[in-house]
């Protein structure tokens, strides 16, 4: 295979590294008369026409793939088949561009030297005008492709690779600002087994859902018994506390506030929560305020209550968002003002 089938011009007596020289007016090496209009398939309209007809008939394929990726992911969408209709649509669309470029639009290599040289803006004017006579060429002459083929092919191609986008589904409103857990709730256990204030022995530990909403992902909570461990309360979080006898109860979010991990572990002897994925460690004596790790804050609280049965409910959702978010980089928001003592 030859190196290449069309000219390719290089001129001045001076090579790239030596420069024209400051102050040498540029190009002074590029022969005035070249042909910026040439191009390979010029001097033969019938190859030009067929190959017009080559590059039409790749674009159509990208639409028909278009189309075939709108109607398969409409029916439910299938991963493979989905994966190969964007390469069969990307593909024939960049060889049709590139087979447009190689054989159909004006231009060929032109090596001049630079050095320093400044352009004037009669040089500026004339690269513009050289630019404008390309654009014509692909514009004009090429009317049956830009018009007739691309034009449709790229708003078809268009629409479908826009699509996916319905799979980001419905906008989550103030839902990231709360969980299911509401006045009242009684905290069940994931069995649907209503929790008694003696259920859990000290240094224990218990997951417990909002009853009605057992394994709804951003509820869970951690139920802790500390015994009669001194709890300094957050400002605004005092009260949320319950003490029966000799147990002290506390509930915590179970959703890390680092990457949303379930905080499962439960450190007695220094009363810490640990997060296992990237050991956030969260301190139950201090609000579960965060001590080591990567999360940002602290576990949200539940306010706990006692009914006359014995058995706890919350008293209201957290009162701040659970888990990691983008509320990680503000301060207080208008959702969760602190609640007064
Ligand atoms: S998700 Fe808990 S520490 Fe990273």
């Amino acid at each position: 295979m030859t190196a290449t089938k069309y000219p390719r011009i290089v001129t001045g007596t001076h090579g790239p590294e030596e420069g024209a020289g400051a102050g040498t007016p540029w190009p002074d090496d590029v022969p005035p008369d070249q042909d910026d209009t040439w191009y390979p398939l010029r001097d033969d309209p019938w190859r030009a026409r067929r190959m017009e007809y080559l590059i039409a008939g790749l674009w159509g394929i990208t639409a028909v793939c278009g189309v075939a990726l709108m109607v398969v992911y409409w029916t439910g969408g299938q991963t493979q088949i989905e994966g190969g209709l964007l390469v069969g649509a990307t593909g024939a669309l960049g060889t049709g561009l590139v087979l447009w470029a190689r054989f159909l639009l004006p231009g060929h290599d032109v090596t001049a030297s630079r050095g320093h040289h400044v352009s004037s803006s009669q040089e500026r004017a004339a690269v513009v005008e050289s630019l404008s006579r390309g654009t014509d060429a692909m514009m004009s002459r090429r009317g049956f492709l830009v018009k007739k083929v691309l034009v449709p092919v790229g708003g078809i191609f268009g629409i479908a690779a826009l699509w996916p986008l319905a799979s980001l589904g419905p906008r989550p409103g103030r839902y990231l600002y709360h969980t299911k857990w509401y006045p009242g709730a009684r905290l069940v256990t994931e069995d649907n087994r209503a929790v008694h204030v003696s259920d859990v022995m000290v240094d224990g530990l218990l997951t417990v859902f909002p009853e009605g909403y057992i394994g709804d992902a951003a509820s869970p909570a951690v139920l802790l018994n500390i015994g009669g461990a001194a709890v300094q309360e957050p400002y605004g979080e005092q009260g949320f506390e319950v003490e029966s006898g000799a147990n002290g109860l506390v509930c915590f979010s179970k959703i890390c506030t680092h990457a949303g991990c379930a905080v499962s572990l439960f450190n007695v002897l220094s009363m810490q929560l640990i997060c296992p994925c990237h050991q956030s460690t969260f301190d139950v004596l201090q609000g579960c305020k965060p001590v080591f790790g990567p999360a940002p804050r602290p576990l949200p609280q539940l306010p706990l209550g006692v009914r006359a049965d014995g058995y706890l409910y919350a008293k209201h959702d957290f009162y701040q968002p659970i888990g990691p978010g983008f509320w990680n980089r503000g301060g207080d928001n208008q959702y969760f003002p602190k609640v007064s003592s």
